[in-house]
């Protein structure tokens, strides 16, 4: 998406799910918390939305948003930023010529991902740290959102990535950056949970997840049968029980980041697997 990109969102309170099946012209994603949803579509879909609304009763129409995707944003694109020797540039930019840098091109579009959360952040510092290391050669992004760890641990030296998320927002938006920076040989991406994904194998797994998840992947054996593992998207209190839960035979937690005591990021690893 580029900053003047206009975004029309409809604000929806009640039971709904899968609402791309009904939606196809300019819908771009669907977003729930709890039982409320936002619908993100390129287009003013007013009419669409009336007819489908009197298919679905029990759905309230609560307001409706409209601005570009920069205010979307909050009013601040950022057309390029880096961390270590990573160099993330907007699709519209230029590539920087004679850079030393890695590039990596992103658009983010409408999902999570955009490298300017903290977990995202931390998440790419564990990843920096890990291949100053070691070679992960194969590696397994729960919840890749808009790809970006994905895309990073390619950059790094990884040699072949399986990203997956429930969203299928995420999964047309990550599958997009996989597309701008030509790596579909190393990266495939599919829709679905975490949970179900763990027991492929993997040298190291990204996990920048809720709580809820994160808690399901520790209590199963093949989390731990992973050379590395960086967890993120824990607070102070989530990440204690976490590091707790990591206390397992032969498993290590090693090094941890957090962003003013509130986002906190891990890095573990198993000792036989090294
Ligand atoms: C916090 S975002 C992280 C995105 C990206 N990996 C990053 O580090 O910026 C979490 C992502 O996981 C997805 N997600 C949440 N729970 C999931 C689950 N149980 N299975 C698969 N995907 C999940 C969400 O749709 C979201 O895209």
């Amino acid at each position: 998406m580029v900053p003047d990109d206009p975004l029309h969102i409809y604000e929806l309170e009640g039971p709904l799910s899968d609402p791309e099946r009904f939606f196809r012209e300019s819908f771009l994603a669907h977003w729930r918390e709890g039982d409320s949803h936002f619908l993100f579509f390129s287009e003013p879909q007013e009419d669409t939305l009336k007819i489908f609304l009197k298919k679905y009763p029990d759905l309230t129409w609560v307001r409706t948003h409209s601005m570009t995707y920069k205010d979307w944003q909050g009013g601040e694109l950022l057309e390029s930023w880096s961390i270590g020797k990573l160099f993330f540039i907007a699709p519209w930019m230029p590539r920087p010529k004679d850079s030393e840098n890695i590039v990596i091109r992103m658009d983010p579009g409408v999902v999570f991902g955009s490298g300017h959360h903290p977990t995202t952040r931390d998440s790419l510092q564990a990843l920096l740290w890990i291949y100053d290391r070691d070679r992960p050669r194969k590696v397994l992004d729960l919840g890749t959102g808009t790809g970006i760890l994905s895309l990073a641990a390619v950059s790094l030296g990884a040699e072949e990535v399986l990203a997956v998320d429930w969203n299928p927002a995420c999964v047309r938006t990550a599958n997009n950056n996989v597309d701008l920076n030509d790596l579909n040989k190393k990266i495939k991406i599919l829709e679905g949970r975490a949970e179900a994904y763990l027991h492929q194998p993997a040298d190291l797994v990204l996990a920048n997840l809720h709580f809820s998840v994160i808690k399901e992947l520790i209590k199963n054996k093949s989390f731990f049968e992973k050379r590395w593992v960086v967890l993120s998207g824990l607070m102070r209190s989530e990440f204690l029980e976490v590091k707790q839960g990591l206390k397992v035979p032969g498993f290590e937690f090693i090094k941890e980041w957090d962003s003013e005591f509130t986002w906190f990021t891990l890095v573990g690893r198993n000792r036989g697997r090294l």
